[in-house]
């Protein structure tokens, strides 16, 4: 694995590391994706996350629920810590496109998160340009924005991160280190998402793509831009390896799929969020 070899040797890498050790706040984001099947079943998810979310007081819960969802949602939330996001945003900010949702609706209905790019949304045709036209939109209209990108595969010989750095800049690209301030990065491997995916990264594994991704966005932004940007790790991220993958890892946060529909399992991996 030269690559990683090459990043480890580096002797800017202690500096990072110790700069990205910065104290900030856990961020735990519930992606729904097109579950559950009704409101009914999605109001019982929430009230009890509701109640995992009053006992966590390091983390940041963040709910991207169908936003058909959304405004119920919200209602039964208030006095839970809590914020709502969306799984998708438009580029366009106003205008006749039919199914669209606009940035003014998210912010009008107080939803001031989103999720960019998922990889499933780029398995359906989204490009890096499209991916990087709702994030100047979103950001401009300061939605926190989480970035996703992941490499689909891995080789041996380390391709997959000349994929991961490429997909990086170009969904940045044009995106000015002005509108960073509510930029989140999601690494989520797509081989790593999902139910019957053959499992999460390994902490060895993470902790050096949070160091290439770090080294990414400072070729983009500078280094003290960069280490102001949180990632987050998602795929298969469950109650069983939360904890061992927030260890030394240097990530900012979990983006959860399907794990964040088991109240139970979601509460585990807030708490090993939160004792971290
Ligand atoms: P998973 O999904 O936790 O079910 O792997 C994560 C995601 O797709 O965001």
């Amino acid at each position: 694995m030269a690559i990683i070899r090459g990043i480890r040797a580096n002797s800017w890498i202690g500096v990072m590391k110790k700069s990205m050790n910065k104290r900030r706040q856990k961020v735990l984001v519930a992606n729904w994706k097109m579950k559950p099947e009704s409101l009914k079943e999605a109001k019982l998810i929430l009230k009890s996350i509701k109640r995992v979310s009053k006992k966590i007081s390091k983390v940041r819960i963040v709910i991207c629920p169908p936003i058909i969802f959304l405004s119920e949602l919200k209602k039964i939330s208030s006095g839970a810590k809590m914020d709502f996001g969306a799984q998708d945003i438009f580029y366009e900010e106003r205008g006749s496109f039919t199914g669209e949702i606009s940035v003014s609706m998210l912010v009008d209905a107080d939803t001031r998160f989103a999720i960019i790019g998922h990889s499933e949304r780029r398995a359906l045709g989204e490009t890096n340009d499209i991916v990087s036209r709702k994030l100047k939109t979103a950001l401009r209209n300061n939605i926190k924005s989480i970035l996703c990108v992941g490499e689909r595969e891995r080789d041996e010989h380390g391709e997959y991160l000349s994929f991961l750095a490429g997909e990086i800049k170009a969904s940045l690209s044009g995106v000015q280190g002005n509108l960073i301030d509510n930029l989140v990065i999601a690494y989520e491997p797509v081989w790593a998402i999902g139910k019957n995916a053959k499992g999460a990264v390994t902490k060895r594994e993470l902790e050096e793509v949070v160091i290439f991704i770090k080294k990414t966005l400072s070729d983009i932004y500078g280094k003290n831009k960069a280490f102001d940007i949180p990632i987050l790790y998602g795929g298969s991220v469950e109650a069983k390896n939360a904890a061992e993958l927030v260890a030394d890892t240097q990530i900012d946060g979990f983006l959860v799929g399907h794990e964040s529909l088991k109240p139970e399992n979601f509460a585990k991996i807030a708490e090993a969020l939160n004792s971290k």
